[in-house]
């Protein structure tokens, strides 16, 4: 064989095919516009790995701030008395909903304040409601003249206060919530009475502000909500879609959840919501979300919620644990006063479940669902596991007055096994029990003593 002429051309062209084919998009990886498609994609790993995120509902529906952020709906749709009654005794005749816009203040709203509180309760992710049923986006939508907060109320940018502020000061992920219909859009209305045969509204008014609101925000969760009655089809919501995962700037990391058009919930999108509040207290084989409140009867802000209405933190580390152990994320809601002040008792709620998750993050953070999900034997004892460090984790709720803890579930396998109560540090004895479980002895810790309060874990070591 002869030698090559150009001995270095040649090594650059053998080196060149040696290269690996580019990490490109490749045109296979690209989603149709179908559910078939869509549904197949694998949901970005940050996402299952974060496990709490916390949900805020602030719109318009934050200045009457009475009985639920379905004011406008049940005051003049369903005309319910306590509602019409509320009316009439503080505003005058003639007051329309669209009058409470410019009482939207925020005067206080200070995103910097609410990103340092949403980074100490320990949360991976914010959904903040864009535009809730009532039409009013938080943000100078291009689409919605003089319903917005910076044409009207606050005259700022809301949504992008909250993206810097969260992007610069905090480690979580910006998320957005969006309603697709529109109580009493004129629009929305007209298809509705074509059976959405017609599609003005869509066109015109819910697809360009969701791809405005994608391409200006970049938001990494899109939290669609409020189909209308109306199908999938309808919304052109595989069309969105496979623009948000093919093209869009969030294409690699963005996740949706299920609410896409009537039938759509808990069948097809991102991952399963359900139902509000849903916690179906078994494993689930795809990834779900339980979005829950802490005032059990409201989503925004309202003024007539009394003390026992709100979740206690008790109750809010047993929903955060129970959705874990079950494949879930937690979704604990908040709503913002008018004038943008997280309440204190909401604050409170925050910041209790950042000190708990101080101690018992390990627990949760990047965790896996173990082979069982709660004890057969302790009831409050939930499951979670790291397979990979061979860690399993019992999350107990209630600390036994005997002092000894019996678990049904793991198996000891002999010398390797150890457990340790997190927050706490020194391994604890414990002791086989008839092959069926093992029964550890907690430390002796005075209250003061404790790692945390309302809840406790333990990590076990090699365990069957
Ligand atoms: C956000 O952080 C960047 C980089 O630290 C800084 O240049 C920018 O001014 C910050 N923006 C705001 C609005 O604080
Ligand atoms: C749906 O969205 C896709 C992607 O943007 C677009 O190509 C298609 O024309 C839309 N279809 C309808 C009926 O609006
Ligand atoms: C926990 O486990 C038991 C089986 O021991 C089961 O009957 C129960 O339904 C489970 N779930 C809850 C929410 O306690």
């Amino acid at each position: 064989m002869r030698a090559p002429a150009l001995p270095g051309l040649a090594l650059a062209l053998a080196l060149l095919l040696l290269q690996p084919p580019r990490p490109a998009r490749s045109a296979a990886a690209r989603f149709d516009p179908t559910w078939e498609s869509l549904d197949a994609r694998q949901l970005p790993a940050w996402f299952d790995q974060a496990k709490f995120g916390i949900f805020v509902h602030w719109g318009v529906f934050s200045v009457p701030s009475f009985g639920s952020e379905w004011f406008w709906w049940y005051w003049q749709k369903e005309k319910r008395q306590k509602y019409v009654n509320f009316m009439k005794d503080n505003y005058p005749s003639g007051f329309k909903y669209e009058d409470f816009g410019p009482l939207f203040t925020a005067t206080f709203f200070n995103a910097n304040q609410w990103a340092d509180i949403f980074q100490a309760s320990g949360a991976k992710y914010i959904v903040l409601t864009s535009k809730h049923h009532e039409g009013f986006t938080l943000w100078g939508s291009e689409y919605s003249w003089n319903w917005n907060a910076v044409d009207e109320g606050p005259k700022r940018d809301i949504v992008k206060e909250l993206e810097v502020a969260i992007r610069n000061r905090t480690d979580l992920h910006f998320g957005l919530y969006y309603s697709l219909f529109e109580w009493f859009h004129p629009l929305f209305l007209e298809d509705e009475s074509s059976s959405f045969h017609k599609r003005q509204f869509p066109v015109s008014k819910m697809l360009p502000e969701l791809y405005e609101l994608v391409n200006k925000y970049r938001p990494e969760v899109l939290w669609s909500d409020g189909d209308g009655g109306a199908p999938d089809h309808y919304w052109n919501s595989t069309g969105f879609l496979a623009w948000l995962y093919n093209d869009s700037p969030v294409r690699d990391t963005v996740v949706t959840n299920d609410r896409w058009g009537k039938g759509s919930i808990c069948t097809h999108g991102g991952y399963y919501t359900c139902a509000d509040r849903y916690n179906p207290g078994h494993l689930l084989p795809h990834k779900w979300e339980n979005c829950m409140t802490i005032d059990k009867f409201s989503w925004g802000y309202r003024r007539d919620a009394g003390i026992g209405d709100y979740l206690t933190i008790e109750e809010l580390v047993k929903q955060l644990v129970e959705t874990v152990s079950c494949g879930g994320n937690f979704l604990m809601n908040i709503g913002p006063t008018l004038d943008g002040i997280i309440s204190t008792i909401f604050e409170e709620r925050l910041r209790q479940m950042g000190t708990w998750l101080k101690v018992n993050g390990e627990a949760i953070y990047e965790t896996q669902p173990w082979r069982s999900q709660n004890d057969t034997i302790t009831p409050d004892v939930w499951y979670t596991s790291k397979p990979k460090e061979k860690l399993v984790y019992a999350i107990f709720l209630k600390w036994p007055t005997s002092g000894k803890l019996f678990l049904g579930q793991p198996k000891a396998t002999g010398g390797a096994t150890e457990v340790e109560l997190l927050g706490h540090g020194q391994p604890l004895k414990w002791i086989s029990w008839e092959h069926n479980g093992i029964v550890v002895e907690l430390p002796q810790l005075t209250v003061d003593q404790l790692p945390c309060k309302w809840g406790w874990a333990l990590a076990l070591t090699s365990v069957n």
